[in-house]
């Protein structure tokens, strides 16, 4: 069965959203290491790199299934962040509009029956659970340590440690 137009385009814009994602984590990555917090850091540019191979994960998924890749323009960062918490804060919000984009997609996914695609985009159904669930897990304990600033970097130590998974997607 060949992908829809409809499927098609929004697969494109989810790849570019999911590149987009990964610009803004590297983003953060440089505001973090401008305040000299390298764990963090560390967290956003490992980040980065997981939502690089999301977007690729799109993009070779719609090659598999015929489609045509549309390489669109990757929206400007506005990097006005002065906290690491507003960093954070922005990173569960874009995290929340990406779930409601894969939702969406699922929902066209199964009205036009290209079960597919359903199969493919439940690995993105659950890698959304667990990016939400991170990035409101340490705004929590950011925002609990807010009386205590050596708490951030208690944290800022335990996130040096995170490492790149690739993720194996399709
Ligand atoms: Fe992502
Ligand atoms: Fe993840």
């Amino acid at each position: 069965m060949k992908i829809s137009q409809e499927m098609q385009s929004a697969i494109n814009r989810q790849m570019n959203n999911e590149f987009y994602s990964a610009y803004l984590y590297l983003s953060m990555s440089a505001r973090a290491s401008e305040m000299n917090m390298n764990g963090f850091a560390n967290w956003f540019e490992v980040q980065a790199k997981e939502e690089f191979y999301h977007g690729e994960g799109f993009m070779k998924y719609l090659i598999d299934r015929g489609g045509k890749v549309a390489a669109t323009g990757i929206e400007a960062v506005e990097m006005n962040w002065t906290s690491i918490e507003e960093m954070y804060q922005a990173s569960l919000e874009q995290e929340q509009v990406v779930t409601a984009d894969i939702d969406a997609m699922v929902a066209l996914a199964h009205a036009e029956k290209d079960f597919a695609t359903v199969e493919f985009l439940n690995w993105y159904v659950r890698e959304q659970v667990e990016e939400e669930a991170s990035a409101s897990e340490i705004l929590e304990q950011i925002r609990e340590g807010d009386s205590a600033p050596c708490v951030l970097f208690q944290i800022d130590k335990r996130l040096s440690k995170r490492k790149l998974e690739k993720p194996e997607i399709w």
